[in-house]
């Protein structure tokens, strides 16, 4: 960490989001540490934010210090303060116990608590005020995820001269589910600050402006808002990507190569090495694969000595009950079937909690014949298209939920139901079966399509339609 301060208003282009890109970590011995933060957003916006100067504004994570703005591997990042309460009732409690689970269906019970939600506005307004305090004149702010879905209005408010754009990186729930939350008219009035609010998928935005229309009051057409005061906001659809060629020359590396080899080797050289790597989430339906993949092997589908199952599992909001319980399940569903299947030195699973750097990832994608993504609901699941950026030899096997975004880019892909465990199971049997050739012409088409969408034009194709909503203010940014 460099001493150099993020001067104030000064920042062309603002991202805000609830996580900066690095997180604050306290070693047993007192010493400090910058770790890369969890999860798909940062992994997206990260080479955006190198392509383009600009400010990022987020939580470092923790709740020791209140940090003064600073510049980390040439990214220029403002921290925003939370206390141990709104950790709790912000971040855990609103935006991970009730939010989060809302907008996925619902397959966890969403909670709501009145106090909750305060606390989510008053960081909301923090975060508003920061960017405020941040953004040059007429500068585009780009917001982002669930937790800030108040910042738009909030932020126009306090800056009316900017161009505000608001991405949501995970589902937006159809009106049906968005109506069970008291706060409905709050949160929709919140993104109605932004000028463009974009969504993962197409039906995300309809259900968006669907709710505006019968909540709100206010007239649409199509993907549009129309305010009483005249303004405009335009909904639409931004399916995210990855930096494929950056991980593509990652992957391509002979140490990269060398690792995949020595992982393979360590697992005993199995005929199939399976993956699953997710942040340890519920939505993301690890407890059903690994349940397919044990009654494979108990039905003799599949034998310990052919096939592995390797999941990576990073512990994630660890002190969010469902998120606890969860845990216990999968290490409780693991230890069985390892003790009921595995043999000496060959277990069937091979469970590790742990978060690696990229190179490591490259290398399990590179060691693995059949990667398997099945969650319940995902906004899009970027490791999905990690694999296929690694698979340069067109070798591999994606089994894909349908109730993942990727789904609608990856169609070549093992489509499952996530619900359905024996077609799971089938599904992962005929990808192992599957004749090479095959397989190769399923990841060449879903390679050309990652090739022709990554995430600099996912980038651009947002922070274009936001720089057009006020023509006078267009900026370009570096693709
Ligand atoms: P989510 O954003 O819900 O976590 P995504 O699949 O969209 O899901 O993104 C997850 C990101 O986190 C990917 O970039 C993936 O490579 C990364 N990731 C997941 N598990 C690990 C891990 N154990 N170590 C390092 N990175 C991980
Ligand atoms: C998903 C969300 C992000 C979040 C990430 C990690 O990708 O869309 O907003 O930052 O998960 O979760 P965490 O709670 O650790 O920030």
């Amino acid at each position: 960490m460099s001493g150099s301060e993020a001067p104030n208003h000064t920042a062309d282009l603002v991202i805000v989001a609830n996580r900066l890109p690095v997180d604050r970590v306290v070693n047993p011995d007192g010493s400090i540490e910058w770790r890369r933060s969890p999860g798909g957003l940062v992994t997206a916006l990260e080479p955006v934010m190198r392509a383009n100067d600009g400010a990022w504004i987020g939580w470092p994570g923790g709740t020791d210090e209140d940090l003064e703005p600073f510049v980390e591997d040439g990214l220029s990042l403002v921290p925003v303060h939370l206390t141990e309460a709104e950790v709790e009732e912000f971040y855990e409690g609103f935006s991970n116990a009730t939010l989060w689970p809302l907008y996925h269906d619902v397959v966890a019970k969403p909670e709501f608590h009145r106090e909750w939600f305060d606390a989510y506005v008053t960081v909301n307004r923090r975060f508003a005020e920061r960017t405020a305090d941040v953004a040059a004149e007429n500068a585009m702010v780009w917001v982002h995820d669930y937790q800030l879905q108040l910042v738009p209005a909030m932020l126009r408010e306090l800056r009316p001269d900017l161009r505000i754009g608001f991405f949501l990186h995970i589902p937006f729930p159809p009106a049906e589910l968005f109506q069970q939350l008291p706060w409905r008219r709050q949160l929709l009035e919140g993104l109605l600050g932004a000028d463009v609010v974009g969504f993962q998928r197409p039906g995300a935005a309809q259900n968006f402006v669907r709710l505006v229309r019968q909540r709100v009051g206010h007239k649409t057409h199509r993907d549009m808002v129309y305010l009483p005061d005249g303004r405009t906001v335009q909904a639409g659809s931004f399916p995210i990507s990855i930096d494929v060629k950056g991980l593509e020359e990652l992957a391509h590396s002979e140490p990269v190569q060398q690792r995949a080899k020595e992982i393979r080797e360590q697992l005993g050289n199995p005929k199939r090495v399976l993956l699953g790597v997710d942040r340890l989430d519920y939505t993301k339906g690890i407890r059903a694969r690994l349940r397919a993949f044990g009654e494979l092997l108990e039905e003799g589908e599949l034998d310990v000595e052919d096939a592995v199952f390797v999941q990576v599992a990073t512990p994630s909001r660890e002190r969010v009950e469902q998120y606890r319980v969860l845990r216990d399940d999968i290490d409780r569903l693991v230890g069985r079937i390892n003790g009921d299947l595995g043999r000496i030195g060959r277990p069937a699973i091979s469970y590790l909690h742990t978060s690696y750097p990229r190179e490591e990832m490259a290398a399990l994608y590179r060691a693995a014949d059949i990667m398997v993504v099945t969650p319940l609901r995902d906004g899009m699941n970027l490791v999905a298209k990690e694999y296929v950026a690694c698979r340069y030899d067109g070798e591999g096997a994606l089994v894909l939920s349908e109730f993942a975004g990727a789904a609608d880019e990856l169609r070549q892909a093992f489509l499952v139901n996530p619900y359905d465990i024996n077609g799971m199971k089938a599904s992962i049997l005929e990808a192992i079966n599957a004749d090479p050739k095959s397989l190769n012409k399923r990841m060449k088409a879903m390679r050309k399509t990652i090739n022709e969408h990554d995430v600099s034009d996912w980038a651009s194709s947002f922070l274009d339609v936001l720089s057009e909503t006020k023509p006078m203010h267009r900026k370009q940014l570096r693709p």
